[in-house]
């Protein structure tokens, strides 16, 4: 009797295994997508910032490739969630089915964060680096005008940009610029850029311009592409023109959801800034933005 319920115990775990060879088998025919689906420890690619350059149209529309993968959320790893550690981080990307395959992740914070370059090193001193840039006045006047609305939306005390980005020099009496004021500071590309020049070559650093890529994004993208190493693939029929929105939108074919534009906080109105404050906040930003041009050897039409 005991050896009969063995027999059974035994045939039975052999049928399971063979239900279960099948079953992988036909899994593997039908869904080999599924199958081969691996995690990589840490991306490619980091888009780096800068905050309000244009960053997230700048994941969506490289997503359009084949071969891109991406990390939906900021992660913030090199910056605020550090502690948390590489295996959080590893958690945190998405599923590739080949090597080939690169992920690309964007936090614009690690921009100006002083520990993120050494970081980013650290962990793969062979990441890939794009900084997408904006005119420096414009981009301070977008950052302004999300953090007004970020106010607005908390019931805070709301901002004057023309009060928040001057101030008063003790020493001299003078109005000077506040450096101290995030949407100024973040607009000085040199200062920032300097960090990272301490840890990558400017041959493992793109640099995408911002103003041209939101108003013809295939060429900056197709300048990516050659940089990624990948193939080119994205096609200018991917991008459409919203003239309702004034931006493109981007088919991924690798979705089913057809065209999607980016939300309503990317692409709105700014506050209104006095053609005063924009020339002073120029005026400021003209020593820096020469000292930047030098450093990456290529220059950009911010004049105003
Ligand atoms: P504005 O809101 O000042 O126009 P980020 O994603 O880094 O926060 O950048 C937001 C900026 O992306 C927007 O700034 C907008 O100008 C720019 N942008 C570029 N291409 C875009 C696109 N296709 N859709 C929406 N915004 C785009």
């Amino acid at each position: 009797m005991t050896k009969f319920s063995t027999r059974c115990v035994i045939i039975g775990l052999i049928c399971l295994a063979f239900i279960c060879l099948q079953y992988n088998f036909l899994f593997r025919v039908y869904f080999p997508h599924r199958v081969r689906t691996f995690r990589k420890p840490h991306p490619d690619a980091l888009i780096i910032g800068v905050r309000k350059g244009g960053t997230r149209a700048l994941l969506e529309a490289l997503n359009l490739h084949e071969a891109v993968r991406i990390v939906r959320k900021e992660t913030h790893f090199f910056d605020a969630n550090y502690t948390l550690g590489t295996g959080w981080y590893a958690e945190q990307m998405p599923q590739v089915d080949a090597e080939e395959q690169i992920i690309i992740e964007k936090t614009p914070g690690y921009f100006t964060s002083k520990n993120a370059p050494k970081r980013v090193h650290q962990l793969n001193p062979k990441m890939k680096i794009i900084l997408i840039v904006r005119h420096p006045v414009f981009r301070t006047i977008s950052d302004f005008t999300q953090v007004y609305y970020n106010k607005l939306e908390q019931n805070k005390t709301l901002p004057i940009l023309s009060i928040e980005s001057f101030k008063i020099d003790e020493k001299s009496g003078k109005e000077v610029i506040n450096l101290d004021y995030k949407p100024v500071s973040n607009s000085l590309y040199d200062v920032h850029f300097e960090n990272w020049l301490k840890y990558f070559d400017l041959s493992q650093m793109h640099i995408v311009n911002g103003d041209v890529f939101r108003a013809n994004p295939l060429n900056e993208l197709r300048r990516l592409e050659t940089f990624l190493q990948l193939p080119r693939q994205i096609q200018a029929s991917q991008l459409h023109f919203d003239r309702k929105k004034g931006f493109f939108c981007f088919e991924n074919l690798k979705k089913s959801s057809k065209i999607h534009c980016l939300g309503q906080s990317k692409g709105r109105k700014h506050r209104e800034v006095s053609e005063k404050t924009q020339k002073k906040l120029a005026d400021f930003f003209r020593f820096h933005n020469f000292q930047f041009f030098r450093l990456v050897n290529r220059t950009f039409s911010w004049d105003l």
